[in-house]
């Protein structure tokens, strides 16, 4: 049976490309999807992504994706660092979990440097931009095979 896995971006992520491209990079969040879309279809995994400005609809998205995915990468963006029903939510699941930054949480602004789901999943990548959905991936093809 083939893979599933979900990608869920947070908050502001629409605007990628845009967005601060100093810390972002200058991929659009189509970009991104695409590249996660195809590197997955070469390794026999169907990816499907999610964006969203909205907690609730964050938490609903993690809720709904029990029993349906075999695996989760999200990047909470600035939910990472307050949202603790988004932090329930993933503990809902009992599939891998990758939790993922664009930039280096750690070395920006100190409020930046506490992530509420660091502890509940099973790693995390930070700045490595848009390669880090790669290596996500690639994590969770390991884990999986
Ligand atoms: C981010 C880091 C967060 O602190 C920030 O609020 C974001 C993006 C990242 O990918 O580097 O929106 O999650």
């Amino acid at each position: 049976m083939k893979h599933k896995i979900l990608v869920i971006h947070g908050p502001n992520l629409n605007m990628l490309g845009k967005r601060e491209p100093e810390k972002y990079g200058t991929s659009t969040l189509d970009e991104i999807n695409t590249l996660l879309t195809t590197h997955g279809s070469r390794t026999g995994i169907d990816v499907q992504t999610f964006q969203s400005n909205h907690e609730g609809s964050i938490v609903e998205k993690i809720q709904q994706a029990r029993d349906v995915y075999n695996a989760l990468i999200i990047n909470p963006a600035a939910y990472t660092h307050t949202s603790i029903a988004i932090r329930d939510a993933v503990l809902l699941l009992d599939i891998p979990v990758v939790e993922i930054h664009l930039s280096n949480i750690y070395k920006r602004e100190s409020f930046r440097h506490k992530s509420m789901l660091c502890d509940v999943v099973t790693g995390q990548i930070a700045g490595f931009g848009m390669y880090g959905y790669l290596m996500a991936l690639d994590a969770i093809v390991n884990i999986l095979q």
